[in-house]
């Protein structure tokens, strides 16, 4: 067992899984939460998680695949590749890439909820979505716009033909596009912070 990753609300390990390499997310105790508390929030994002890895996995959305879940723990695919942010340069078609993918988990009737270049990995099959533990079931356009803000902020000047590429692939691409204009407005939205 090898650490691959250690966040702020997981460790992720390399573990051998009925003879294959797969990773472990493991959501261990914060003894700064009540435990009751903890408990909930552990093993709701692992339950959630798990769905919303597989609901986009059938709506055709490259994520890594799952190949078990427990209380605390999810089993996945090991992508060999590299992170966004840890690039110095994003390779030209990837914001459109981003998009595309953007639009597909969108009509599947769900949001990232931390889509960031964090979150996104560049591997072998091309551009995958990972870490799903924020994500939700909805239809949402201000949850939809939100993921557009994440991305435009992280991303920075590869956004404009994301998201004209989001626009093109999404069914409801430009009323996203208006709700996030509106937001920008405001200029109030405080990006969620891990509890
Ligand atoms: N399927 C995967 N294959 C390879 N590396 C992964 C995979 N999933 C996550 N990682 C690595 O682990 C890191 C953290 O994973 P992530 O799911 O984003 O957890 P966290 O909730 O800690 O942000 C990623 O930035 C990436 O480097
Ligand atoms: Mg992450």
């Amino acid at each position: 067992m090898r650490l691959l990753s250690q966040g702020a609300e997981a460790e992720i390990y390399t573990i051998r899984f009925i003879g294959n390499k797969v990773a472990a997310k493991v959501r261990g105790r914060k003894k700064y939460r009540v435990e009751e508390l903890d408990t909930e929030l552990r093993e709701g994002r692992t339950r959630r998680e798990a769905r919303c890895m597989e609901r986009a996995h059938r709506a055709g959305v490259p994520v890594p695949r799952l190949v078990a879940c427990s209380r605390f723990t999810l089993y996945f695919e090991i992508l060999e590749g590299v992170v966004l942010k840890d690039l110095e340069s994003i390779p030209e078609g990837v914001p459109r890439e981003i998009g595309r993918v953007l639009a597909k988990l969108h009509d599947a009737g769900m949001i990232h909820g931390d889509f960031t270049t964090a979150n996104l990995m560049l591997a072998e099959n091309g551009l995958n979505i990972i870490d799903f533990g924020l994500s939700e079931i909805t239809k949402s356009v201000e949850g939809r716009a939100i993921d557009l803000l994440l991305i435009k902020r992280s991303l920075g000047k590869g956004y404009p033909s994301l998201e004209q590429s989001y626009v093109k692939s999404c069914s409801e691409g430009d009323v996203v596009v208006s709700k996030l204009k509106e937001i920008e407005k405001r200029g109030r939205y405080q990006i969620r912070t891990i509890t």
